[in-house]
């Protein structure tokens, strides 16, 4: 933990001095500056022969698809296909099994969600070296504990899935036809007390596997949330987009953030197949039958509802929503750190976390 500490310590130190050093460099160089670019200046980190802003915006993507494979990963190493194309972890049968009464296909699905997540953030920090840009490396806080029930490897990860607090207001987002959320509309959610509290979406020890109703209620959890984290990605890839400049970053963007969004449609139509079940405070109810139902609950509603767009005026369109770019990394962050998704981490993950997307937010659409 002390090694930990001075890492990320001295690490902190030599962007302070940097952004300072960019600062002062910036003042001396104001007027020239002004001329040539209405840029802004970008943070310490390298952007070689890439647009800065572009460099920024995948920094931020690979950092979110590292904490997503996290993720990704815990899920795998219990509930997934167990193979080499996804290594760690043994499998939980029980936990497996709860997963797969709402889908016999969830063991392939999740490996293959998790494979996708490990394959986006190798290949967007091998795309920023090959261009000569700085890359993005979060192992030093890989320091929250993992799982301990039969199947969990035994490592240190970067996310919490045991104290989740877990928003289902995509569900109902995406079946209203009048509100959008970029225009402020906000949107119940569907399973009100998954949304506050602290749930494990994985069991946390295989005393979490006894009883039925709570091994069930886990694996609900799991079933909303792997749509909560997709949705979140759908969106955040379109809203990242907008401010690429690079015609290959653009089609980086567009080709990784499609994948999401296939994650996300699979996901909103495995839910809608979680059984009704109530573990204490935590209820599933079901969607189909009042005071549930209709038109904002119906389980098979799954193609996004069209709805308004850009402007009232416009006819209705069927779209990802929300895709409103301004302050769009920062606000993934705070949509995650809100789920208790880190629960446990350093103020330096935050901090750095929040730099990455503070950078990501600072780019501009080049031309
Ligand atoms: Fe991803
Ligand atoms: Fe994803």
């Amino acid at each position: 933990m002390k090694k930990i500490e001075s890492v990320v310590k001295s690490n902190s130190n030599r962007r302070a001095f940097l952004k300072t050093g960019i600062a002062a460099a910036g003042a001396a160089t104001v007027g020239a500056a002004a001329l040539t670019s209405s840029k802004p200046a970008f943070a310490e980190e390298r952007s070689g022969r890439l647009d800065p802003g572009d460099a920024a915006i995948l920094r931020f993507l690979a950092a979110a698809e590292i904490l997503e494979t996290d993720l990704w990963q815990q899920y795998n190493e219990l509930a997934g296909v167990q193979d080499s194309e996804v290594p760690g972890g043994s499998g939980n049968s029980a936990y497996t099994a709860a997963l797969s009464s709402l889908d016999d296909d969830m063991p392939q699905y999740i490996h293959d969600n998790t494979q996708d997540e490990m394959t986006h953030e190798v290949f967007i920090n091998a795309f920023l070296a090959s261009r000569g840009a700085d890359t993005v490396n979060l192992d030093h806080f890989r320091v929250l504990p993992s799982s301990q029930a039969t199947g969990a490897a035994q490592v240190g990860r970067l996310t919490n899935l045991m104290q989740l607090a877990v928003d289902t207001s995509w569900y109902t987002r995406y079946r209203d036809g009048n509100k959008n959320p970029d225009f402020g509309d906000t949107f119940p959610q569907a399973i009100p007390t998954l949304a506050v509290g602290q749930h494990p979406a994985i069991p946390r020890w295989d005393a979490d596997t006894s009883d039925a109703d709570h091994l069930q209620a886990i694996a609900n959890t799991a079933a909303f949330h792997f749509a909560t984290i997709e949705q979140g990605g759908t969106s955040l890839y379109a809203q990242l987009a907008q401010r690429v400049t690079g015609a290959e970053v653009l089609r980086i963007v567009l080709s990784i953030g499609g994948t999401e969004i296939m994650h996300f449609q699979t996901w909103h139509d495995i839910a809608g197949d979680a059984p009704p079940v109530t573990d204490g405070a935590l209820v599933f109810p079901d969607l189909n039958s009042p005071p549930f139902g209709g038109p904002e609950f119906q389980t098979n509603l799954i193609m996004p509802e069209p709805t308004i767009f850009l402007n009232r005026n416009f006819p209705k369109c069927s779209i990802i929503r929300p895709t409103e770019t301004k302050g769009a990394a920062m606000g993934a962050v705070k949509f995650l750190a809100a789920s208790n998704l880190f629960l446990g981490q350093s103020k330096s993950f935050f901090a750095h976390l929040t730099d990455l997307a503070e950078d990501a937010d600072e780019a501009r659409r080049g031309f």
